[in-house]
């Protein structure tokens, strides 16, 4: 099942059981779920959720170095498989809705991986005029992150480190020469910055730079099967869902959640084997990127 779940915070907004619902419908389906940092559910408590399933934790840098590794020892003693290091968010993208809303957690859910109050993001004394997360950001994350971060991540844990938030072939490839173990071409969402290219148009440009030194991952924008197969096509090893989980955990609460999830994975699971089937491919294995036409490819066919 080549379609995995993405890390998205604080899923106890979209459902009361959050990333444990999802944990038990990603585990259910077959597939690996990517757990945020900044989880409503602790790292031990979806691990048991998730029973033998497969995790891995995502990670940001915070100014606090030790802060930091202690996340990855508790993924590594929790048998999370890989962490995934956002390189994308060393600063908060300018989110107008969320400045507009004064964009907080409720007061009954908190960013529960942390102790203090400030980690956990539920401040008592709120978070002023601007958006709660940015003003989050801005104290706890390091903005000076730089390749020197994934040497020092690589060094500090024997578990596989893969870049999230790549979009650009030089970006790859200083990566590989950081000797990451993974590439997740992702551009958060489209939430970052304005103007950033579509994951799948940086894809082959990522692919191509890598060369096959290590696997290359696709997140944004995918909704459909026939999303899946192209982003396969083109060379992904897999793809990550972000919304598409939360909407699945959201709909219809409080029924939803678990199932939802599930239904989510399920429709997916469906709708690449359709696609696959009418594109010709009786296994992941033959699909390849003569399944696309392009421009740029159509002329080297
Ligand atoms: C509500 C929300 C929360 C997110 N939280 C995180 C996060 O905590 N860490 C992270 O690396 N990416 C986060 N992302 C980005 C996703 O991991 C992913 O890159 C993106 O959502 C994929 O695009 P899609 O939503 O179109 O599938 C978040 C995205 C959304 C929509």
């Amino acid at each position: 099942m080549p379609v995995c779940v993405g890390a998205t915070a604080m899923q106890r907004m979209a459902h009361p059981d959050g990333e444990m619902a999802t944990a038990r419908a990603t585990r259910a389906a077959g597939t690996g779920m990517m757990l945020s940092s900044w989880a409503t559910s602790t790292i031990e408590e979806v691990r048991s959720s998730a029973g033998d399933g497969l995790l891995w934790m995502q990670l940001y840098i915070y100014k606090d170095r030790d802060l930091t590794l202690s996340l990855v020892r508790r993924a590594e003693e929790a048998g999370y498989k890989a962490i995934f290091v956002t390189v994308d968010t060393p600063y908060l993208g300018k989110r107008r809705d969320d400045v507009r809303n004064r964009f907080k957690l409720p007061p009954h859910l908190k960013m529960t991986n942390f102790g203090s109050a400030e980690l956990a993001f539920s401040s008592a004394e709120g978070y002023g005029e601007d958006s709660g997360l940015a003003v989050y950001v801005a104290q706890a994350i390091d903005p000076t992150l730089c390749w020197e971060h994934i040497a020092w991540l690589k060094k500090n844990t024997l578990l596989p480190v893969v870049v999230k938030g790549v979009l650009r072939a030089e970006d790859a490839l200083e990566a590989l020469i950081h000797g990451v173990d993974g590439i997740l071409v992702s551009n958060h969402g489209a939430r970052q910055l304005d103007g950033v290219p579509a994951t799948l148009d940086v894809l082959s440009e990522v692919v191509s730079a890598v060369a096959g030194r290590c696997e290359v991952y696709l997140d944004g924008g995918v909704r459909r099967g026939t999303d899946v197969l192209k982003a396969l096509a083109l060379g992904a090893t897999a793809v990550f869902l972000g919304r598409p989980v939360l909407w699945g955990l959201a709909c219809q609460v409080p029924l939803c959640g678990e199932q939802g999830v599930s239904d989510v994975l399920e429709l997916m699971r469906d709708e690449l084997h359709l696609a696959m089937a009418l594109a010709g491919c009786c296994s992941l294995a033959e699909v390849n990127r003569s399944l696309v036409r392009r421009p740029e490819f159509t002329s080297r066919i």
